[in-house]
């Protein structure tokens, strides 16, 4: 069976745990695709070079879900050269036999247009700041103040939203889901009722 489900927005809006969570449900294989611009943008040199080169082990490298890593990644995104080099490898994954979840921010519009649902997952700056401060609290108590984290995502958004190729904007099929006063318990029940009804 090929069937697949594409889940697009901002950092920290919910992508990945709903991805993660639909993946669990229904047996699908799961891509994180912010983690390959992670990479490449963690490898330093020629950015184009590294994401012609990047292999599955560049995707294990540690610090990849820093801030610093997240900035990194969006600034080599805008570059269409590296966003070119990994198109291929994304739309194998997404028609893979068995079924895949793919979250992001152009898989609905540029790596999967045929996807058979596409989520569109956002939440308001604050919450999502908080929800990433929280999350870099457990693994380093102290180490960063909410305010920067708030000021870098809105520089993250911007910077996703505003470049040429490929800027992060919903598929005009998506079904948007706002997660700003939602649980994501309740977040995760409406994506698997949405994928249970295409299956
Ligand atoms: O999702 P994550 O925060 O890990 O993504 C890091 C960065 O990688 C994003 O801010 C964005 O610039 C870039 N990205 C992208 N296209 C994707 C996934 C991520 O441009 N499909």
């Amino acid at each position: 069976m090929i069937f697949t489900v594409a889940i697009d927005g901002p950092a920290a809006a919910g992508k990945g745990t709903i991805s993660r969570r639909l993946a669990a449900q229904f047996g699908f294989a799961h891509l994180d695709t912010g983690l390959l611009y992670r990479a490449v943008g963690a490898m330093g040199g020629d950015p184009v070079a590294a994401a012609q080169a990047l292999s599955p082990a560049d995707l294990d490298r540690p610090g990849l879900r820093s801030l610093e890593a997240g900035q990194a990644a969006s600034r080599v995104a805008a570059i269409p050269e590296v966003r070119a080099a990994l198109v291929a490898f994304q739309r194998r994954f997404a028609r893979r036999e068995g079924g895949a979840v793919l979250d992001g921010r152009d898989i609905g519009t540029v790596i999967s247009p045929e996807a058979e649902v596409k989520l569109f997952v956002t939440a308001s700056a604050e919450v999502r700041a908080r929800r990433r401060f929280d999350e870099l609290e457990a693994a380093a108590p102290g180490a960063q103040d909410y305010d920067t984290v708030l000021a870098q995502t809105r520089e993250r958004d911007a910077r996703d939203m505003g470049r040429a190729d490929a800027p992060l904007r919903p598929a005009e099929d998506a079904v948007m889901l706002d997660t700003t006063d939602l649980s994501i318990e309740a977040a995760v029940t409406r994506a698997c009722d949405l994928v249970a009804d295409a299956l």
